[in-house]
């Protein structure tokens, strides 16, 4: 599969590198690619190339590696014919400037946020609670973290899950988009506790469960929303 990545910021160029090395082709593309040719000659890495956001885009799976501080939105409203029909993976979390608090209220996320600009692309958000130094050495004492991956739409969401394979971390079906509410602000919960406790930014959330038994009556806490 191919992947565009707009951004050569610190998730950027960590997830093209993990992309490509997990056998996927990537154009890692930047509004300066002189930039991006820079990066990507320093990781020599063969599925690895190098673009513009006009090249990336060109791809049938984006990741645009953004701030919605810094103006992601509009961005990619002015990206919108080019990325109609397309999955969009979208990352963002939308911290203010001092990663105090979020720009957007409680009942709207990032992920919706883009959704409604794009009507005609399929979002899908994933990577949302892994800081970015955990690419770096993402195994946790020999144990991977979790990538929660939520969409409306299902076939999409299934795909990036498979996307992910031969990446180093445990992919989540988290359901319908509007639970991206929750895993983002996961986020900034796991930026203040790692401040807290000295963890920061080394740290990522993992679900930890047992399979329930065959002979317990009820085992959902309700109706599950695919
Ligand atoms: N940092 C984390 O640990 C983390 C974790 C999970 C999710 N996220 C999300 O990932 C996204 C990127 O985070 P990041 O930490 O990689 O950000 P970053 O290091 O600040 O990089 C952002 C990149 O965005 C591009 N960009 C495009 N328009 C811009 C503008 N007007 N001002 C500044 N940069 C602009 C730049 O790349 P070019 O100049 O190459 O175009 C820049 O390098 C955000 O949405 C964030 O919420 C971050």
């Amino acid at each position: 599969m191919k992947i565009g990545i707009l951004g050569t910021g610190r998730m950027g160029v960590r997830l093209a590198a993990m992309y490509g090395s997990a056998g996927h082709d990537v154009v890692l593309g930047s509004r300066d690619t002189e930039r991006a040719r820079d990066i990507t000659a320093k990781l020599a890495h063969p599925r690895l190339n190098a673009g513009g956001y006009r090249e990336a885009l060109d791809a049938p799976v984006v990741l645009p590696a953004i701030f919605i501080r810094d103006g992601l939105l509009d961005q990619l409203e002015a990206m919108r014919e080019q990325l109609a029909g397309k999955i969009l993976i979208d990352i963002t979390n939308p911290f203010n400037h001092d990663y105090s608090d979020f720009i957007t209220p409680w009942t709207t996320s990032g992920a919706e946020q883009i959704a409604e600009r794009l009507p005609q692309t399929r979002v899908v958000g994933a990577f949302k609670n892994v800081w970015w130094e955990v690419f770096d050495a993402p195994d946790f004492d020999g144990t991977a973290s979790d990538v929660y991956v939520v969409s409306d739409d299902e076939e999409a969401r299934q795909q990036v899950i498979r996307l992910g394979e031969g990446t180093p971390f445990r992919y989540l079906d988290a359901g319908r988009l509007a639970n991206a509410r929750t895993v983002e602000r996961m986020t900034l919960l796991s930026g203040e506790l790692g401040s807290r406790y000295g963890f920061f930014p080394r740290m990522n959330y993992k679900l930890l469960g047992e399979p329930w038994s065959p002979g317990q009556a009820d085992h959902t806490i309700g109706p599950l929303i695919a």
